[in-house]
């Protein structure tokens, strides 16, 4: 016999699995990404010398989804705190984002020409101006968190400063884009050292998205980590998902040149089960990481929709 608790569970999961599915999620990721591109837009001056702002913001404000800004956002709010209390974190997230990006399409990284529909960094600027560009993205992305976050005590500034920290350095970003290069032409590259690459890479820092917005509302500890196991299935999911379009995608769709993976022999999902067996994995990581936020009831509905995109989306 199932308890009253446990029938109040599941119907709550019914009814956020239901609420979702008519959450109008383009016109809230729409939404979201004016709200973020605005505070971007203000958030670096440019100055002397000139043309480093510029590199700087040239890369920032050329458009992307801005997921994890839109993540850290949706889950303050889901922790019952205000967007304005995370504006600052996810501003930053992407600017190390970008940083991440410039610093990826490096001719000694994937040498990639294109991206965010635009030339890159360094084609436009030079590699030394572009390396210094994802320097200062970087560098301010601490500076801004630290100096423009309000409502919050600083305990929490620091918590999040530590795990933005962690998630971009050796034990995350950095060692997952190592361990992607050392991997490239190795054909026998197995799941487990795909599988760190992808969470290093990709995961630690939509995770450190996911957490520090929750973090920043003071959430208690099973709830980060409830919202952190969402992460991890949607980061997986995620790069699943760059890794099958970019074999399936156009140019056009991408914003960056398509097919690159096969081309530099990269370790990716594709190249180890095929595209219908990748996208079959990420679905259901997708499912695990909805069903970690079911007990969030409605307020996880923007959290659920936002892990459906991540399979649905064409770019
Ligand atoms: C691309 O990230 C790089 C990866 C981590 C796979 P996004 O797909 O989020 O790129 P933008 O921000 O929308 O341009
Ligand atoms: C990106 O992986 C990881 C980071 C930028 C940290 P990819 O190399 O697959 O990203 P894209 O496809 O160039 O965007
Ligand atoms: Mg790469
Ligand atoms: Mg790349
Ligand atoms: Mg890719």
């Amino acid at each position: 016999m199932t308890s009253t608790t446990d029938q109040g569970r599941v119907l709550t999961t019914a009814l956020a699995h239901e609420a979702a599915q008519i959450f109008d999620l383009l016109g809230y990721l729409k939404q979201r990404q004016i709200q973020v591109e605005s505070a971007l837009e203000k958030a670096i001056a440019v100055t002397y010398p000139e043309k480093i702002y510029e590199a700087m913001r040239y890369s920032l404000m050329a458009g992307g989804k801005r997921l994890r800004p839109i993540l850290c956002l949706a889950t303050c709010e889901l922790a019952g705190g205000t967007v304005d209390m995370a504006m600052p974190a996810a501003c930053s997230l992407e600017m190390i984002h970008t940083m991440s990006l410039i610093h990826d399409d490096l001719p000694a990284m994937d040498n990639d020409d294109y991206r965010r529909g635009k030339l890159t960094n360094h084609k436009v600027y030079g590699e030394d101006i572009a390396i210094l560009a994802g320097d200062g993205l970087l560098a301010y992305a601490f500076e801004f968190i630290a100096l423009q976050t309000r409502q919050v005590n600083p305990a929490q500034i620091l918590q999040v400063v530590v795990r933005l920290a962690k998630a971009v350095g050796a034990a995350g970003l950095v060692g997952g884009q190592v361990v992607d290069l050392e991997s490239e032409g190795n054909p026998d590259v197995t799941l487990e050292t795909l599988s760190f690459i992808h969470r290093h890479k990709t995961g630690a820092l939509l995770e450190a998205s996911v957490v520090c917005g929750a973090i920043l509302a003071n959430a208690p500890d099973p709830d980060l980590q409830r919202l952190s196991r969402y992460a991890q299935n949607i980061g997986l999911a995620f790069q699943i998902i760059d890794d099958v379009l970019d074999i399936t995608a156009t140019q056009e769709e991408l914003g960056k040149t398509a097919g690159k993976d096969l081309q530099a022999q990269k370790a990716t999902y594709p190249s180890f089960w095929g595209i219908d067996e990748s996208r079959r994995q990420a679905n259901q990581l997708v499912l695990e990481a909805k069903a970690e936020i079911a007990a969030f009831g409605e307020k996880a509905v923007p959290l659920m929709a936002i892990a459906d995109y991540i399979t649905a989306r064409k770019h």
